[in-house]
């Protein structure tokens, strides 16, 4: 993997290695998938200034995410079904962010339980909370991630329904998958994934299987959603997940100034403009585009962090230049994980850092807290 010098190498490298299925439920948006790709798109079109004849020495990319010290501000975002990417993918991944000084964000909708990531690792990590309308299921998952000593609860708003990728339902995505002859040959063809995985017990939804009751049809994540997920969430839920919580909160998935300044009477800790990923509303804008203007809206009131379409250290930097103090990258380790398990989470996260420190070397700069839109062209 060490041959591996960008994140589209190591997506190359999963595409080979992970089940046709479940290496397209990561590489999917939602509908013509255009949001999907304009978070990455748009990062392109912003250009840096050059500078020279600049002392490079000593640079920093240690920074600060909700108080808590990161050694380059880039967290692991919660991401579903990360533990079919690769057999035990949570542990894996958290593991090696805990390694890397970086945050690791588990989703609810994980393949490890909270308890499996909690027996692997010993910083705190963080847990991501989609809301059920069983509120005791909630209520109890908000518990366990406290008894697992998280350390923030980020709280995704922009799932209530979920969007259609048609991928997905072509593939008849599932966990555990089906046997049917289309799902046995993708399989079949990728014979070190499945060694791994039969190596594990953990194939199915591990923070609700046994824990959530009348469970239908979990192995289908619509039918799931649109069962289960509570429609009906508003501002005012914050105020109960948040008292039953009582830690650091973050919100996922603002993406307008409006509920940007509505959020800041939540008494959140910080927000994560985020369009999923381009997975849920696709024609929305992408997230680095509305960052500028949710970071002038609130930014000196509230932390704002950015989520989609990060490839690269230099997508990182764009994103701190214009204001937002911490980034989440889902695909780019879900990539590694495929790639090559936790030595592939590992090489994304080197790769990232080594593209962030040179950019940000020959953009004149050594410490990644003095990033601001200065270094970055205004009419290019
Ligand atoms: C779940 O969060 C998904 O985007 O699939």
């Amino acid at each position: 993997m060490n041959q591996d010098l960008t994140i589209a190498d190591l997506k190359e490298r999963a595409r080979r290695r992970v089940p046709k299925m479940f290496f397209e439920y990561a590489d999917s948006g939602a509908w013509t998938e255009g949001t999907y790709r304009a978070n990455e798109e748009d990062f392109h079109k912003i250009k840096l200034r050059q500078r020279v004849l600049v002392d490079m020495t000593n640079r920093s990319l240690e920074s600060e995410m909700i108080g808590e010290k990161v050694s380059m501000p880039v967290a692991i975002a919660p991401t579903g079904f990360t533990g079919m990417q690769h057999a035990d993918g949570e542990m894996l991944a958290a593991q090696a962010a805990e390694e890397f000084g970086v945050p690791f964000t588990l989703s609810t909708m994980s393949i490890c339980s909270i308890e499996d990531v909690r027996s692997v690792t010993s910083k705190p990590f963080w847990f991501q909370l989609y809301v059920m309308q069983d509120r005791d299921f909630v209520l109890n998952l908000i518990d366990r991630a406290k008894a697992a000593g998280c350390s923030a609860l980020v709280l995704t708003l922009d799932l209530q329904i979920l969007g259609q990728r048609h991928k997905d339902l072509r593939n008849g995505l599932s966990a555990p998958p089906r046997f049917t002859p289309k799902h046995l040959w993708q399989m079949a063809t990728r014979p070190f994934w499945c060694l791994d995985m039969l190596g594990t017990k953990r194939r199915t939804f591990g923070n609700i299987v046994g824990h959530a009751k009348g469970v239908g049809d979990l192995s289908s994540l619509s039918s799931w959603t649109s069962e289960q997920f509570d429609p009906q969430l508003s501002w005012k839920d914050i105020e109960w997940i948040r008292d039953r919580w009582g830690g650091k909160l973050i919100l996922k998935g603002i993406l307008d100034e409006e509920d940007a300044r509505m959020s800041l009477d939540s008494g959140a800790d910080a927000i994560i403009v985020s369009n999923h990923g381009g997975r849920q509303l696709d024609g929305a804008a992408s997230s680095i585009s509305m960052l500028p203007r949710i970071v002038d809206a609130v930014g000196d009131r509230m932390e704002v962090h950015l989520d989609g379409g990060i490839r690269s250290g230099q997508d990182v930097l764009k994103a701190l230049c214009y204001g937002a103090k911490g980034t989440y990258i889902g695909r780019p380790f879900l990539y590694g994980l495929g790639a090559g398990g936790k030595a592939g989470v590992r090489r994304t996260l080197e790769i990232i850092r080594k593209e962030l420190d040179v950019t940000m070397a020959l953009c004149g700069e050594r410490d990644v807290k003095n990033l601001s839109r200065n270094n970055l062209h205004k009419d290019i």
